[in-house]
């Protein structure tokens, strides 16, 4: 008989999710805001902190939001990593701004701070920094660049890192706004969902209008107001009670969660290390200061030839290994978009180099093992 199929992903229920989701659809308040947001929001808000928690329908359109809170206007630049998914540099393409593609650093994959230091002129308003694999990268290092620059915001991308940590400090919380993703790909899911993360409070209030569809009908729900109207920009950005409800129920066994993507990561640390250091393969760096949020387990190949032939022969196996990011920098819409071209030799050569093994909450240490002996079987051949 076949072996079966090892998926690269494969969202799982962990906890209280359906019966929530029944709940919110009985409860006559199936539309945003209702009091699974809210309990979801208050998770959020305890575990990494901030003015404030705004649950919306992805990390991209957080990330939308974020570009609005910051008021950003044409002529103004965001610098974003060349090794991300699309919508971190998109979403401030459409708020007006242009994109300085920053290189990423060769062991963490994270922002390199001498590249941001480098591009870093007057039409800079903020640095987004991508938490990439759920691990922190150079943190001080990107500090150290922004404090002469208090003026340029610090967003973080933390799409890949719910509940992980720098030093003593959760990641989500190190920017004036932070960014999640609740799609059924990440840690912790909801069908499709993110949060915005509001660090400073002088930006809740018009972070609420933003959210709201340009009104204040968020302070008219807390009684602030006797009406709501009109007031600014916005959007649809709310995350219906259903998907929270979802959410919630995942967020409540965060722990458990993490914990089962801690072992399946140690596990394949267990079986890849020795032998991918004798066939010079790269496993995931954590430098000391980071306590990673294990959302992916990538390896770098020697060579981008290595990388296709091995990813090809992995798949015939039935093992679903994957690649990505397709360089922003060097895309058609990157090329685009940016203010002006910029080099990012470690990011092209990553992304040749790069790939992803299978990866969630249940994989098992037998299908671990399976894995292990089709990837290191391809890389022998
Ligand atoms: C780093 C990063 N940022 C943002 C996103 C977008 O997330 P969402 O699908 O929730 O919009 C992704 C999705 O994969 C991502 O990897």
């Amino acid at each position: 008989m076949a072996e079966q199929e090892i998926r690269f992903n494969v969202p799982s229920l962990e906890g209280r999710e359906t019966e929530y989701v029944a709940e919110a659809m009985r409860s006559g308040h199936s539309s945003s805001g209702g009091s699974f947001s809210s309990r979801a929001g208050d998770v959020i808000r305890e575990e990494i902190g901030g003015a404030g928690v705004l649950l919306t329908t992805s990390c991209t359109s957080a990330l939308e939001l974020s570009a609005m809170v910051l008021d950003l206007q044409p002529g103004d630049t965001v610098i974003v990593p060349s090794f991300t998914f699309v919508t971190t540099a998109l979403a401030f393409v459409r708020q007006g701004a242009r994109v300085l593609f920053c290189d990423v650093e060769p062991e963490t994959l994270a922002a390199d701070p001498a590249h941001v230091a480098e591009l870093m002129d007057d039409s800079v308003r903020a640095v987004v920094l991508v938490h990439y694999a759920g691990i922190a990268g150079d943190v001080s290092g990107l500090m150290d660049v922004l404090a002469s620059r208090p003026e340029v915001a610090l967003v973080e991308d933390v799409a890949h890192g719910p509940f992980g940590r720098w030093k003593d400090h959760p990641l989500g919380s190190l920017g004036r706004l932070s960014t999640f993703s609740f799609h059924e790909t990440k840690n912790i899911v909801c069908g499709e969902g993110g949060a915005l993360v509001v660090n400073d409070a002088a930006d809740l209030e018009r972070a609420w209008v933003l959210y709201e569809k340009g009104t204040n009908r968020r302070a008219f729900m807390e009684g602030q107001v006797d009406k709501y109207s009109w007031r600014d920009i916005g959007s649809s950005f709310g995350l219906s009670d259903t998907l929270a409800a979802h959410l919630l129920g995942q967020l409540e066994v965060r722990e458990t969660i993490q914990a089962k993507r801690r072992h399946v990561h140690e596990r394949y640390v267990d079986l890849l290390a020795e032998p991918c250091a004798d066939l010079g393969v790269q496993l995931p760096v954590v430098p000391a200061a980071s306590d990673p949020a294990y959302h992916l387990f990538h390896l770098l190949l020697p060579d981008a030839a290595t990388r296709n032939r091995v990813m090809a022969e992995m798949r015939a196996q039935g093992v679903q290994a994957t690649f990505h990011y397709v360089p922003l920098h060097d895309s058609e819409g990157g090329r685009r978009f940016a203010a002006r071209p910029t080099e990012c030799p470690v990011t092209t050569d990553v992304s040749s180099r790069l790939l992803r093994l299978p990866f969630h909450n249940n994989l098992t240490d037998a299908e671990a093992e399976r894995v292990a002996e089709a990837l290191l079987g391809a890389l022998r051949r």
